[in-house]
């Protein structure tokens, strides 16, 4: 509850501001879209009005939509009060989109051949290429000649198109035509609202940490768990940038719109890195990088012998540095972490590390660095402007550093 209010002070909830129309049609994957509608509104602030096709009336009552949207769902083009008041042309206007989910093959066959007969289909009618839909449907369907045909024609037109993934079906079996993941839908959607602002740029991220192994049981390592770094990966994408994030090893959820390479040690991150740095615009280093490697891998478990163990460990590259004699005009964004002398450590990583801006983070700060959905910064530009952030979560505070990247990189 007490998170909840200081995302809302911060006003940079994901969808916040955000006028959706949700349209639910009759599919076994509405079920779903309870828990859609759920994180558009509660998690991330969105203003939603549902509309419910009568199809999807015999899956489902209104309640839970109304429950979670806080208004009355509209169902018929002419029995609603609101509907009638405001008309469907009000409610397209209103939209800044409108998401179709699941989308069954009917409202896809309506919607690619104009058939405006009923409250949902007029809408989106309206609407035209505002509209986005998350397919779902039995892989029979889906590979119906007509059907991949009426995808094809909303995807030419420009309309959104969230293609369902492989997966089990309600008739039991295995196929495509499961209604993708709410994350994937809720990056798809965010994709089409945005602006687009990095739209034609390739961005490179690096994240998580890395392992220097001492034998094929230990390696030293850090607590970076990678949520900082995919999430600018997906805030990037979201703003159109054609995106490749370099990774450590990871438990969380791979990054939703972009190309994964996975590594491991240092300096197969630096390989990685370089490789792919030359066609990149911008570079965004949050991966926590091993300062130090164990040069003498034994092959075989160390075993204890009883006695102390040593170790004399190797510095690795600095990536970073490596870069900087090729940077040109691109765009590079370090982290630092340091816990004493924070800010001039930092502003001195800036400069010897040729960076545009360095996001400083002191793990000691309560909800800050490793390990937490949140995160508490300050970020520090070429002239040496300091900016200090309030807390605020990961994905808040990515969707701020990839501005100031968009800012950066189209001159302003
Ligand atoms: N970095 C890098 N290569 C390394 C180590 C760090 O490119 N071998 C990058 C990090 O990804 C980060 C920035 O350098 O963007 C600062 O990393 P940080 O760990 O804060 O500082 P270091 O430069 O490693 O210096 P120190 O550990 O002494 O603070």
């Amino acid at each position: 509850m007490k998170k909840l209010r200081t995302i809302q002070k911060n006003n940079r909830l994901k969808f916040k501001n955000r006028k959706i129309v949700l349209g639910v049609t009759g599919g076994i994957a509405i079920y779903k879209s309870a828990s859609l509608l759920r994180e558009l509104t509660i998690e991330h602030g969105a203003d939603v009005q549902v509309i419910m096709t009568d199809s999807a009336l015999k899956f489902m009552s209104t309640l839970i939509f109304e429950t979670f949207s806080g208004k009355p769902v509209w169902t018929s083009m002419f029995s609603d009060r609101e509907a009638v008041g405001v008309r469907h042309v009000e409610i397209s206007k209103w939209a800044d989109a409108v998401l179709v989910s699941p989308a069954t093959a009917n409202i896809i066959g309506k919607a690619a051949n104009g058939i405006a007969d009923d409250l949902l289909s007029t809408v989106i009618c309206d609407a035209g290429t505002k509209t986005i839909f998350a397919a779902a449907m039995e892989t029979g369907m889906y590979e119906n000649p007509i059907l991949k045909q009426n995808v094809k024609r909303l995807k030419d037109a420009g309309f959104g198109f969230i293609d369902p993934e492989y997966g089990s079906l309600a008739s039991g079996t295995n196929g495509v035509g499961r209604l993708a993941e709410s994350r994937v839908i809720l990056h798809s959607l965010l994709t089409h609202l945005n602006s687009g602002s990095l739209k034609g740029k390739k961005i490179l991220v690096s994240a998580g940490p890395t392992r220097e192994w001492i034998d094929p049981v230990r390696f030293i390592s850090n607590p970076s768990t990678g949520r900082m770094g995919f999430s600018l990966a997906e805030a990037a994408s979201a703003e159109g940038a054609d995106v490749t994030v370099i990774s450590g090893p990871t438990e969380v959820a791979n990054p939703v719109g972009v190309d994964l390479i996975k590594v491991s040690t240092a300096e197969e991150m630096k390989n990685a890195i370089v490789e792919n740095f030359a066609k990149s615009d911008a570079l965004v280093m949050s991966a926590a990088v091993g300062d130090y490697t164990y040069p003498e891998v034994s092959s075989e478990k160390l075993k204890k012998n009883g006695s102390d163990l040593t170790l004399i460990l190797k510095k690795t590259d600095d990536i970073l540095s490596a870069l900087s004699g090729d940077k040109g005009d691109k765009i590079i964004v370090g982290f630092s972490v340091e816990t004493e002398n924070v800010i001039e450590n930092s502003k001195l990583k800036l400069n010897e590390k040729s960076l545009d801006l360095i996001v400083v983070n002191n793990p000691k700060e309560k909800g800050a660095a490793f390990g937490h959905d949140t995160n508490k910064v300050s970020i520090i530009d070429r002239k040496g402007t300091v900016e200090e952030l309030e807390l605020m979560s990961k994905s808040e505070l990515s969707t701020l550093i990839i501005d100031r990247v968009s800012n950066l990189l189209n001159g302003s």
